[in-house]
């Protein structure tokens, strides 16, 4: 039972509570006429701290499109988190109006602190450099609609191993299934953190080899998840210069590539992916992005305990 429950890293969900929420997803995206008023009565609040475009209105669209409506703030400088008050009496107050909550920070833990001090769900939409939850949601409903599961599948993932947030949690929840296998493509400077290949890796007995070069990793791969190098997790420009354009995905790279691979990519990109691959089907990453509105629907839905598929609501 997902209602009232907080989602602040993908481990908050079982293997089967991520299946329920992609079976409703998929119910939503056939039939999305059937959930126009599941929502109706209800408010989401989206505490965005750190910018977003998919994340924050993917959230307040899947809102809408359920007959809810939406409050909050697209940055903190609009908020009184300006006269310095603290996240937690900023997410107590923002309860006494709201029944759930979409919280971003750029700070690593932040939204964990917001969940001691409400009592209604609240949803991690990125925390710094450490967990991504709905990003997971909807990278694995992408690849459950892409691939038809998870199972066996050989993922690799490449740039910004260090910082990419949905990396980590992508990571995690593919633990869940048997067979996996990652390839880790990144500069020196940005492989995984320690604690990843420990509590994720190592913890799972998970098969993995790190490499340099994208070329020797792409004909092996079920699954070619992209990630930007962020020029806003580095504490110097230079360091950022250097690295960002470590990887370049063109049509050259792709013709290396299995003829069923995919290219997933939680966006935005900036110059990791050529645009001329836009056109390539197996280009999923737009896509991607609209499952993100379904998935962000389905779990809405579930911690509300708003879960009939006829858009009524569940008398709990
Ligand atoms: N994928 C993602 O989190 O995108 P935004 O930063 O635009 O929300």
């Amino acid at each position: 039972m997902l209602r009232g429950r907080s989602i602040l890293e993908p481990g908050d969900l079982s293997k089967e509570e991520f299946e329920e929420v992609f079976e409703l997803a998929e119910k939503i995206m056939k039939d999305p006429a059937a959930y126009t008023h599941a929502c109706d009565g209800k408010l989401l609040a989206t505490l965005f701290y750190e910018p977003s475009t998919r994340t924050r209105l993917s959230f307040e669209a899947a809102m809408l499109r359920m007959g809810g409506q939406v409050i909050g703030f697209s940055e903190a400088g609009t908020s009184s988190v300006t006269k310095g008050e603290s996240i937690a009496d900023t997410v107590r107050t923002i309860a006494c109006y709201a029944d759930i909550v979409a919280m971003r920070h750029h700070k690593e833990g932040a939204p964990r602190i917001g969940t001691f001090a409400a009592d209604i769900p609240l949803i991690n939409a990125g925390d710094g450099g450490h967990q991504h939850p709905t990003q997971t949601l909807t990278d694995l409903l992408t690849i459950l609609l892409m691939k038809g599961g998870f199972d066996n599948l050989t993922v690799g993932f490449c740039g910004d191993l260090k910082f990419g947030r949905t990396v980590h949690s992508l990571m995690k929840a593919l633990t869940m299934y048997s067979g996996v296998r990652f390839m880790l493509i990144s500069p020196e400077e940005l492989v995984i953190p320690d604690y990843i290949r420990k509590e994720v890796l190592d913890k799972n007995n998970i098969e993995y080899k790190e490499l340099r070069r994208l070329e020797e990793a792409i004909g092996k791969l079920d699954i070619l998840y992209m990630t930007r190098v962020q020029k806003e997790r580095f504490f110097n420009e230079e360091d950022y210069v250097r690295l960002k354009d470590s990887y370049i995905l063109d049509q050259e790279k792709m013709s290396m590539a299995r003829d069923d691979m995919i290219v997933l990519h939680p966006l935005p990109r900036v110059n990791e992916i050529a645009p001329e691959v836009d056109r390539d089907p197996r280009a999923v990453y737009f896509k991607q992005a609209r499952y993100g509105m379904y998935v962000r629907m389905a779990l809405i839905m579930k911690l509300l305990g708003v879960d009939d598929v006829s858009g009524e609501r569940v008398v709990n």
